[in-house]
């Protein structure tokens, strides 16, 4: 499509000064992807022959095709002769895996429906994990602590160099329309928690951009701006009623995790090959243990036990992502007179817990019944974490409307 296209383009344009012309009329197919698609002289096809020649990346758009290599191959044909790759560009014709995803994106502030989003492949973000992020929510379509999570992006940018391209104001500007174009987007949940019914949640992802191959960042011409709305998909009412499963992952002689916990970047290998372990045992959220076997946080949540009627969580200082939900549980914790202890948390010490809970933005406060094999108290939501949870749902909103279902478990 044009916006991968055009980024592709850019790049070359930028970076080396090269003529680039379209002749979309001109052109000739020596690159099919689909052999048999009809073109019109209308169509958005550019042949475009980009190569490295002498060492220096070499353009040419519309030009035949007179390597007889280049046309044998049913894909992207080589030739041999110059190192000439030839390439056909049509938004219709790439045929991308995108699985069909009920949303709404927007790629550097040009909306168009999620299964027509595409960046370029030498996204920094693709191809490094080379970006920022953050996860935001709705409640009756207004957003939740917009400028705390917009804080926190400034922040996790600037703790990997990473200079935004917009800012606070256009963010909140941008992450508004898609909400505002994602509007019934989503059929209904009957499984959902109600507070959670037509909500949706945007992913605000910053890459440093497309260059070309290396991991020097000083390769990146200039950040790509994602945000993806789609439907809120939070745990299931159920999920709040009995509790979940957590699988402890890591912790003494283990692999470490890479990157700045206190950053939310797209680096995510090691949480995912946790939350892996996780499904693979029947829990819902994986807790990360440190070279102590403490628990630090969950692999997207952090973590709370509750002991003797105080809560006990993890510092900031134990390498951890300070969550949204986390502060707003903190502070509801003193406005109701729960003591809290910031303290590390042994493994032993949740396992021994009279409670625990997880935190965060999708899954506000959700009650953890099992860590590992071990139940935690008698296996079932305890008074604390039900508490806090009312206390949240208060102090967040949504599902109040006349006509919606109760707001609460
Ligand atoms: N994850 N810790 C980690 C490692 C996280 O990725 C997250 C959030 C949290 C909780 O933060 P918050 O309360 O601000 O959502 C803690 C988001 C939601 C995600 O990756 O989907």
């Amino acid at each position: 499509m044009a916006v991968a296209t055009s980024i592709f383009r850019n790049v070359l344009d930028r970076r080396h000064s090269l003529p680039v012309r379209h002749a979309p009329g001109r052109v000739r197919r020596i690159c099919p992807l689909r052999p048999s698609a009809p073109r019109s002289k209308t169509s958005s096809w550019a042949e475009q022959s980009v190569g490295l020649q002498n060492g220096h990346w070499s353009h040419r758009v519309g030009e035949p095709a007179s390597d007889p290599l280049v046309t044998r191959t049913p894909h992207c044909g080589h030739s041999a002769s110059d190192s000439t790759c030839h390439l056909l560009v049509s938004s219709s014709d790439l045929e991308v895996k995108i699985p069909t995803v009920n949303g709404i994106v927007s790629i550097d502030g040009m909306v168009v429906p999620a299964g027509e989003a595409r960046v370029s492949v030498f996204d920094r973000g693709f191809l490094y994990g080379d970006s920022v992020y953050e996860v935001v929510r709705t409640y009756d379509l207004a957003l939740f602590e917009l400028g705390l999570h917009l804080a926190r992006l400034a922040s996790s940018a600037e703790r990997i160099a990473l200079s935004l391209p917009w800012t606070a104001d256009r963010f909140d500007r941008e992450v508004r329309r898609v909400v505002e174009a994602s509007r019934e987007a989503d059929a209904p949940d009957p499984a959902a928690a109600p507070w959670n019914l037509g909500e949706c949640s945007v992913r605000i992802v910053v890459t440093r951009g497309s260059g070309e191959l290396g991991l020097d960042p000083g390769l990146a011409v200039e950040p790509t701006v994602v945000l993806i709305a789609v439907p809120l998909r939070g745990p299931p009412l159920a999920a709040y009623r009995e509790g979940v499963a957590a699988w402890p992952f890591g912790g003494p002689g283990a692999p470490r995790r890479g990157g700045d916990p206190a950053a939310k970047t797209g680096e995510h290998l090691f949480h995912v090959l946790a939350v892996r372990e996780a499904r693979a045992h029947g829990a819902q959220e994986a807790l990360l243990l440190d070279g102590a076997g403490s628990v630090t946080e969950g692999a997207s949540s952090n973590v709370f036990a509750v002991r003797g009627g105080a809560l006990e969580t993890p510092p900031l200082g134990v390498g951890i992502l300070a969550g949204v939900t986390r502060a707003v549980v903190l502070d509801i914790a003193g406005r109701l007179g729960i003591p809290v202890r910031e303290r590390p948390l042994p493994l032993a010490g949740l396992e021994s817990a009279d409670e625990a809970f997880l935190t965060s933005t999708v899954r506000e406060v959700l009650p953890v019944v099992r860590v590992g094999d071990r139940p935690i108290g008698p296996a079932a939501p305890g008074p604390v974490t039900r508490r806090i949870h009312a206390a949240f749902r208060e102090a967040a909103g949504g599902g109040h409307k006349p006509g919606k279902a109760p707001a609460s478990v």
